[in-house]
């Protein structure tokens, strides 16, 4: 009989003011409120969570469902307490096509705060260092002017809008279709060094 190898952790990244670190079992209620909130479900690709049993397969994937060549889900937490104050995620990741999605949201009462972007800063590091991807795109309701303005000042380019992409809960919407290359990243690098990243260490394992 062989033993089942432990599910593979993404590592802890430490930033200036956040840290991204693997799912926890105890981050399930803070996972669920974050999707079950009107507000921050606005924009998003299926309508806000009523019941914490809706939450139990996605939290399960983001918790133990981890592989560089498939999906990385960070919760990102406060540096003090390590609290889950929202969540960072690289999927569809085809190490092939040097490509990935890329995903985040925060907490409302932690918006607007710059922990976003630093989150932000710190996945995308890791997307073209050490995973050595090429390009990662973002899907963006073209309303959600938050995330739009976001992924502009990481450095994403809108490449096009593809219309009524998406039907949630009976309503249609466009995307907007963004871009960042791996050599936009490098040259945004050496155009701005930001003070995250001068912080930034990085550890294996939990936090
Ligand atoms: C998208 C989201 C993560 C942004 O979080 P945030 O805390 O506002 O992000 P930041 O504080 O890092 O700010 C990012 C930029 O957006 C700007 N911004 C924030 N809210 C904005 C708004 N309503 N309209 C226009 N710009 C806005 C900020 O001023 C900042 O720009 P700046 O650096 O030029 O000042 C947050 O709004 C969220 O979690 N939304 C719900 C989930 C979601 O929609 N996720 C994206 C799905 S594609």
């Amino acid at each position: 009989m062989t033993d089942t190898p432990p599910p593979y952790r993404p590592p802890v990244i430490t930033g200036a003011r956040i840290r991204l670190r693997p799912y926890r079992p105890d981050d399930l209620a803070a996972f669920f409120a974050l999707h079950s909130d009107p507000e921050a479900m606005r924009y998003w690709s299926h309508p806000p969570w009523t019941r914490i049993e809706q939450a139990h397969s996605k939290f399960d994937s983001s918790l133990n469902g981890n592989a560089p060549d498939s999906q990385l889900c960070w919760a990102i937490a406060a540096l003090d307490d390590g609290r889950m104050i929202g969540g960072v995620t690289l999927f569809r990741i085809s190490a092939e096509q040097g490509v990935a999605e890329f995903g985040y949201m925060l907490e409302r009462g932690s918006w607007g705060r710059g922990f976003a972007r630093e989150a932000g800063v710190l996945a995308l590091d890791h997307a073209f260092g050490d995973l050595g991807l090429r390009r990662i795109e973002a899907d963006i309701d073209p309303r959600n002017l938050a995330s739009c303005r976001l992924a502009e000042r990481l450095g994403f380019v809108r490449e096009g809008l593809l219309r009524e992409r998406w039907q949630v809960a009976g309503e249609i919407s466009d995307t907007a279709f963004y871009g960042l290359l791996a050599s936009d990243w490098t040259q945004r690098d050496a155009d701005t060094p930001t003070p995250e990243k001068t912080l930034l260490r990085q550890t294996v394992g939990d936090s």
